[in-house]
């Protein structure tokens, strides 16, 4: 039997896809690339924005087809759309197998059974829930991992519907995340990605006294791991002691994704992010002064409801500020049963395309800009694969995750490599194997 799984939206998604697929291969399923080809169909869907969830839309007049072609394919909605939808998505689709949310992964295998058992659709939604078996997953790698570290969030920015399709945040115990990162490294990973919504506040739901940087620096001392990455850091928590752990420790990477959002002090009040733009300049001169050569990577939201021409302004004097290695931006999009929902909204939407364009322009040159200042220098690189833009091509990150392609033997795939840098592109550099390998 074979399954084929798509994953959309963010790392969290792509875990949870990594743990669906451990438990399909515990029912004998073996996955494939081909969906064409298989018994079992899983979109692992996003809500996070409406785009995200239309993607899902795009794919179900294939899967109908699949469906009337061969009726014994199982198809199977999860994730965040599946959360927020239920039942829905089968009264739309009635040729859906099977609905299950975020917190009914661990059920799956029984989902399956029962409905080819009674051959009827089934939706089966929980509110809230924490997996015990968080970390039984089959990875899409052998050397690198996720590792979930809180799952959930309690921040409610106004805009995100997060907390109510993932639920209260829930920290990992120390122990737990100690022993499973323990584990990766003897079976060969050499980087692990902490995940969270907002890694700054691990450890409070917990009585065991771990903040954050003190799990960092607990992982950060487990030898063999060479590199250590945590996504993502809220700027209302981030402390100045992860700045000095990531200074003074080798295996954690210069990498620093802080969503931004907003520039405008009115807005970041409206988007309910607890912080101000002062704030956050205040955070980046620190990590430069200390970390000199950390990257530092952004979310930014264009167009949320009450955005005037002049807080958006702020949002680009923000920008050129900063000076983002790169920014992940999008148009404001509405969430239902999220506050900013109510708000009242009178910037057309053609008016905020303008400003996101501008936005984009702006951003694009400055990548370029802080790209090209990396030709000609050497760094260490993760090789991860074939080029996706050029077969012939290695592909591979640098410690600040910008992507480097180069010539190389494929043997080379799961090892740290020095490149030296020959060239910028707005999203990626081209480099050549450094004579004097392996670091
Ligand atoms: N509209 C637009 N962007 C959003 N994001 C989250 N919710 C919304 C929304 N309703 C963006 C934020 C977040 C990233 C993952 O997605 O920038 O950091
Ligand atoms: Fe959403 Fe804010 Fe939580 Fe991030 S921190 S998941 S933007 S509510």
């Amino acid at each position: 039997m074979k399954a084929y799984i798509k994953t959309f939206g963010c790392q969290m998604n792509e875990n949870d896809s990594e743990r669906i697929m451990y438990l399909l291969e515990e029912e004998g399923y073996e996955r494939t690339y081909d969906i064409a080809a298989s018994d079992l169909i899983v979109l692992n869907t996003c809500t996070v924005r409406e785009k995200a969830k239309n993607r899902l839309y795009g794919h179900i007049g294939n899967l109908k087809r699949l469906k009337s072609k061969n009726k014994d394919i199982l198809i199977c909605i999860g994730g965040c759309t599946a959360q927020s939808m239920k039942e829905k998505i089968i009264e739309d689709f009635p040729f859906v197998d099977i609905v299950f949310g975020t917190h009914n992964i661990p059920e799956f295998p029984e989902l399956i059974k029962k409905s080819i058992l009674t051959n009827r659709s089934i939706c089966s939604i929980k509110d809230n829930g924490f997996d015990p078996d968080l970390f039984k997953v089959k990875r899409e790698y052998n050397f690198k991992a996720f590792v979930p570290i809180t799952i959930g969030c309690n921040n409610y920015c106004s805009y995100c519907i997060v907390p109510f399709v993932r639920g209260r945040e829930k920290s990992v115990e120390v122990k737990k995340i100690i022993r499973n990162i323990e584990g990766l490294v003897s079976r060969g990973v050499i980087e692990v990605t902490l995940l969270g919504q907002n890694v700054n506040s691990y450890g409070k739901d917990l009585n065991e006294g771990c903040t954050f940087s003190e799990l960092l620096e607990k992982v950060s001392d487990i030898k063999r791991l060479k590199r250590i990455r945590f996504i993502t850091s809220h700027p209302k928590d981030f402390s100045r002691s992860i700045i000095d752990i990531i200074k003074n420790r080798d295996n954690l990477v210069k990498h620093i994704h802080l969503p931004l959002q907003a520039g405008s002090n009115k807005v970041l009040k409206e988007m309910n992010r607890n912080y101000t733009r002062e704030d956050y300049l205040n955070i980046i001169e620190n990590i430069r002064e200390e970390i000199p050569d950390c990257s530092i990577t952004t979310d930014i939201i264009v167009g949320f409801p009450g955005e005037e021409r002049y807080d958006f302004l702020e949002t680009l004097d923000m920008v050129r500020k900063v000076r983002f290695n790169r920014a992940f931006t999008f148009i404001y999009s509405p969430r239902e049963g999220t506050k900013a929902s109510k708000i009242k909204d009178h910037i057309l939407l053609e008016e905020k395309k303008k400003w996101f364009k501008e936005l984009l322009e702006t951003q694009n040159r400055i990548s370029d800009e802080e790209n090209k200042k990396f030709i000609g220098k050497k760094f260490k690189v993760l090789v991860e694969g074939k080029s996706v833009k050029d077969g012939n091509l290695l592909e591979g990150r640098m410690e600040n995750n910008t992507i480097v392609n180069f010539k190389g033997n494929t043997g080379l795939i799961g090892k740290i490599v020095s490149v030296i840098i020959t060239r910028a592109k707005t999203f990626y550099l081209m480099g050549d194997l450094a004579r004097k390998n392996y670091v």
